[in-house]
């Protein structure tokens, strides 16, 4: 792709690359999609004052979070299955990552095998739990992440349960099943070609790496489906942090919360970290937007523990939003799945060179020359 790509024509390229059961995965949202549009109009409200002759020459994009200094405070979220935009996606991704100075944390349900990633980045990246039921599986990946040289932690915490994903099931990633559902797959698989034959033949995007070795070979995607499906754990509770506690001593990031009574217990069972996070607008449909959530939580927890954010971020001047609502550092899903989509390891670079640009410019435009300066003084207030 030629000249700056926002994450809008990110977004279209993505659509027209993937099979239309994975564009819809990737794009979509839970029930009605509310609180999916929800996370981006909350974020756009959010107005700032534009300050001049404040000597921005300057300028400082660093910041350090849990003890590692990232070229800017932006993170690339788990997103499961990357591996499915694009071949050995996660991997790409990772590299580009290192490459502009920030982690990726690598979701347990990537295609590619967390030993995969490890081997092709200097960097060390960061890694995401999900708690199934089978807590020998966890404990197995907690290890293999330390192994491989992770530094911390992610707990994701708002999925006891998938939530209805109607777009899955409409365009046959999730259902219907038999003739139908097969019909619907393959008919978009074949009508993508370039895909195809670059992922879909060569990338091996249905062994789930960090998975596959306790499905006892089955590998392909509608088994992985079925042994997620089986394997969310409706009973987890506070009380499993010290399972968690057990097997990580590094640092932990609870990712999931937009209550603030959950930000309150998750700063007093001593977290490091939390991520104003719902998951993308996939779980509770009509939760709060994260942007509206962010300045309660840190009000209530900033000074305890790091308070990071996702949700909507599709550009720099996002970033700066969510920062100057209080956010530590910020997680973008969808814009580098896009990206990833679009144009490989080179897509993802781009976006991030893009996205550090636009925030310096916002930065300079209101009048801010590092990321401490930022803050809510920076916004207009209704
Ligand atoms: C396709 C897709 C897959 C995701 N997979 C995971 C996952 O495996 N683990 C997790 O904690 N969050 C997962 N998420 C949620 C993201 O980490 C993140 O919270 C969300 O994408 C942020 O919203 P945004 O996409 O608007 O940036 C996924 C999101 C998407 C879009």
């Amino acid at each position: 792709m030629k000249g700056p790509a926002t994450a809008a024509d990110l977004r279209e390229a993505a659509r027209r690359r993937l099979p239309r059961f994975i564009f819809d995965y990737v794009d979509g949202g839970s029930f009605d999609e509310v609180t999916l549009r929800r996370n981006r109009t909350a974020l756009e409200a959010v107005t700032m004052r534009q300050r001049v002759l404040a000597d921005v020459s300057d300028m400082d994009l660093t910041t350090t979070l849990f003890g590692e200094k990232l070229a800017m405070p932006l993170m690339l979220a788990p997103v499961g299955m990357g591996g499915m935009l694009s071949r050995r996606g996660e991997t790409k991704a990772a590299r580009a990552a290192a490459t502009h100075g920030v982690p990726l944390i690598l979701s347990t349900t990537s295609v590619c095998p967390i030993e995969e990633v490890a081997a092709a980045c200097a960097t060390p990246f960061w890694f995401q739990l999900y708690v199934a039921k089978d807590r020998a599986f966890c404990a197995d990946m907690i290890a293999r992440a330390k192994a491989a040289g992770c530094k911390v932690l992610f707990l994701t915490v708002d999925l006891p349960s998938p939530g209805p994903r109607y777009r899955d099931q409409r365009s046959g990633l999730s259902g219907p099943a038999g003739l139908l559902g097969q019909w619907r797959r393959w008919s978009s698989i074949l009508a993508h070609p370039g895909w195809t034959l670059d992922v879909g033949l060569r990338g091996r995007p249905h062994t789930l790496g960090n998975v596959a070795p306790i499905m006892k070979g089955k590998v392909k995607l509608a088994d992985f489906l079925r042994w997620s499906g089986q394997n969310f754990d409706p009973s987890v509770s506070w009380r499993d942090l010290d399972f968690i506690r057990k097997h990580w001593d590094g640092p932990l990031v609870i990712k999931g919360i937009t209550d603030v009574e959950d930000a309150r217990r998750a700063a007093a069972e001593g977290v490091d970290g939390l991520v104003v996070s719902n998951h993308g607008g996939r779980q509770l449909d009509g939760s709060m937007a994260t942007a509206q959530a962010l300045p309660i939580i840190a009000d209530a927890v900033g000074d305890k523990l790091s308070v990071l954010m996702d949700g909507g971020v599709r550009s720099g001047l996002d970033m700066l939003r969510a920062l100057a609502l209080g956010a530590k550092g910020v997680l973008i899903g969808r814009s580098w799945a896009y990206a990833l989509a679009a144009g490989g390891e080179e897509g993802v670079g781009d976006m991030l060179a893009l996205y550090a640009a636009e925030l310096r410019s916002a930065m300079a435009l209101t009048g801010c020359s590092n990321i401490g300066e930022i803050g809510r003084h920076m916004l207009v207030k209704d």
